[in-house]
């Protein structure tokens, strides 16, 4: 008898690939979307320990080890971040002892254990003068106390020399956590006139998107890859171009969601520039990151950011 080919043998997941995943931060954007979506992947672990910062205080390397080691995890996932841009040019302590020492830490502790490790960076590690997008192996330089933190992180991290992937992201928001999208629709609500930096380029990220991404890459790695991966959502826009999404994509939606109106119209969002809006952290001009290795290595892709921005925008809550 003959046997029929078969081009692709189905997944089955029989077993579950991690016995215990740690995951930090469980209370921010990233770790709160890849709670709710590990919860949906329940064969992929047998069980998934999720840690807010009153559990696990990331500034303490001490207690990091101790909370490693007493949950014996084989992968760690590491959202958890010193997030405030801004503030940590005044704070360059803390944000390199939660954003910098901590990943090391909780990668030397994770290779004792055999664990693997997933991380999170940003687009700040660039300076953001390149001409094109980024690729992984293009030179970084970053222009922030933040974007320093982080890459330290990163080099940090590397150092150990364990199974691990650091995602560099960029523009994070959601409808749930602070963000960019609730400043939008707060002063959307507030004023009629806003003025938006029109000169800064990047992709908006939704946090259920990294967070599916990151999902999907965990089904598929085997711990051979390791290294940086740009993780961003497809397509660009400049800060002013996701405002007036945000306030357009709104506008569609709220007749039927019986939102409240907004008192800023679309033609009401003016350009400005990034020197017409200093803050103490500067920012990359071109925070464009190809994702081509991702989906190489993985066959992830994430969707286009304006596909993101409705889900987002449909996830929050009628009135
Ligand atoms: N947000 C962005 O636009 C952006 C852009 C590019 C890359 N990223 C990177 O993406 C990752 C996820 O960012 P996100 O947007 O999810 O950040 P987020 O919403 O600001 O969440 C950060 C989380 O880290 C926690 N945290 C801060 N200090 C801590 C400490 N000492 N110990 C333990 N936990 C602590 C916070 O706890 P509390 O809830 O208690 O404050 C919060 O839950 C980070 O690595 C970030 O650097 C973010």
């Amino acid at each position: 008898m003959q046997i029929p080919k078969v081009n692709q043998t189905p997944k089955v997941i029989q077993t579950p690939k991690y016995k215990k995943i740690l995951l930090t931060g469980v209370n921010g954007q990233v770790g709160h979307a890849l709670q709710l979506a590990l919860a949906n992947q329940s064969g992929l672990f047998a069980e998934l320990v999720c840690l807010d910062r009153s559990q696990l205080d990331l500034s303490n390397p001490q207690a990091i080890r101790d909370v490693v080691q007493a949950i014996q995890p084989d992968l760690i996932i590491n959202p958890a971040a010193y997030t405030a841009v801004d503030k940590a040019e005044s704070e360059p302590d803390l944000a390199y002892a939660i954003n910098a020492t901590a990943p090391g830490v909780l990668a030397e502790e994770a290779a004792k254990l055999g664990a693997k490790f997933i991380h999170f960076s940003t687009d700040y590690v660039y300076a953001g003068n390149k001409i094109g997008v980024y690729v992984e192996d293009d030179a970084t330089a970053p222009l922030s106390i933040y974007g320093k933190s982080k890459l330290a992180g990163e080099e940090a991290v590397r150092a150990v020399g364990l199974p691990s992937l650091i995602f560099r992201t960029s523009w994070v928001y959601g409808a749930y956590g602070k963000n960019f999208l609730h400043t939008i629709l707060r002063l959307a609500k507030e004023r009629e006139q806003l003025r938006i930096v029109a000169d800064q380029i990047g992709a908006p990220t939704s946090s259920h998107s990294i967070a599916q991404a990151v999902v999907e890459v965990l089904a598929r790695w085997d711990g051979e890859h390791s290294g940086v991966y740009h993780l961003v959502n497809a397509g660009r826009t400049t800060w002013h171009g996701f405002a007036t999404a945000i306030v357009d994509a709104y506008a569609q939606l709220q007749p039927a969601r019986d939102w409240p109106m907004l008192k800023a119209k679309v033609a009401n969002i003016g350009p400005i520039t990034t020197a017409d809006y200093p803050t103490p952290a500067a920012r990359p001009a071109n925070s464009c990151l190809d994702c081509t290795k991702l989906s190489s290595d993985f066959s992830v892709q994430l969707p286009d950011w304006r596909d993101a921005l409705m889900a987002e925008l449909e996830a929050l809550p009628t009135n």
